[in-house]
């Protein structure tokens, strides 16, 4: 599948690439990410986001198991993160440079990604999982329109192999993107 570019109010979300390396690498020694991304290496090296950009970005489109959108404010403007949908698990992550965060920006790239998975992949259904507590990445699902199915063990296992008690929710292509009740945050 050829890498697609959406646009937002704010935002412009497009493929990361080899010019992305560094700034991917300064974003990913957030001492919180091994807590909260189930699949990051830890400690993160700069091999490891080339190794991301050039294969696992690059293999994920061309296949389009796996789309990721690195997030910028203008068109070549730097990699402030990175928000990717899973073909096969129908869910969606994300993580945001500890600098760009509190301004909503995750949200509305949330919001355009899965406005364009529905109108352009035909899917029904987007999930999201977190772990449990991980209050500000419930706050952007919520936000985004997610409903919040309930707390149990997260079903990505983490490095380690462990599955930490996590928070579930989902969206459907029939939800207007409005925020529902039953949230914890
Ligand atoms: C999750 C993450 C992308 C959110 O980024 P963000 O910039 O806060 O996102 P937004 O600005 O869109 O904010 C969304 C909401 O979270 C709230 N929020 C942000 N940080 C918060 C925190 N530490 N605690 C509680 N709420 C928080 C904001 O106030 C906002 O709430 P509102 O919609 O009710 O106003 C960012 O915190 C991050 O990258 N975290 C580490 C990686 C991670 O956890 N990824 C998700 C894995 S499931």
């Amino acid at each position: 599948m050829k890498p697609v570019v959406l646009r937002s109010e704010r935002l412009v979300l497009s493929r990361p690439t080899r010019n992305d390396i560094d700034a991917i690498t300064e974003s990913c020694q957030d001492e919180t990410f091994p807590r909260t991304l189930a699949s990051l290496p830890w400690p993160y090296t700069r091999a490891d986001a080339a190794f991301y950009v050039t294969r696992i970005v690059s293999l994920g489109w061309l296949t389009g198991r796996t789309l990721t959108w690195g997030i910028r404010e203008s068109e070549h403007g730097p990699h402030l993160g990175s928000i990717g949908w899973r073909r096969e698990r129908g869910d969606i992550g994300f993580w945001l440079d500890a600098r760009s965060r509190g301004r909503g920006y995750m949200t509305e790239a949330v919001r355009t990604v899965c406005e364009w998975v529905f109108s352009s992949l035909g899917q029904e259904r987007i999930g999201w999982e977190a772990v449990a507590g991980n209050l500000a990445s419930a706050r952007v699902a919520r936000s985004a329109g997610f409903r919040f199915d309930g707390e149990r063990p997260v079903e990505v296992a983490f490095r380690d192999g462990s599955r930490p008690m996590g928070w579930h929710g989902h969206r459907l292509r029939a939800d207007d993107g409005s925020a529902h009740e039953g949230w914890p945050v």
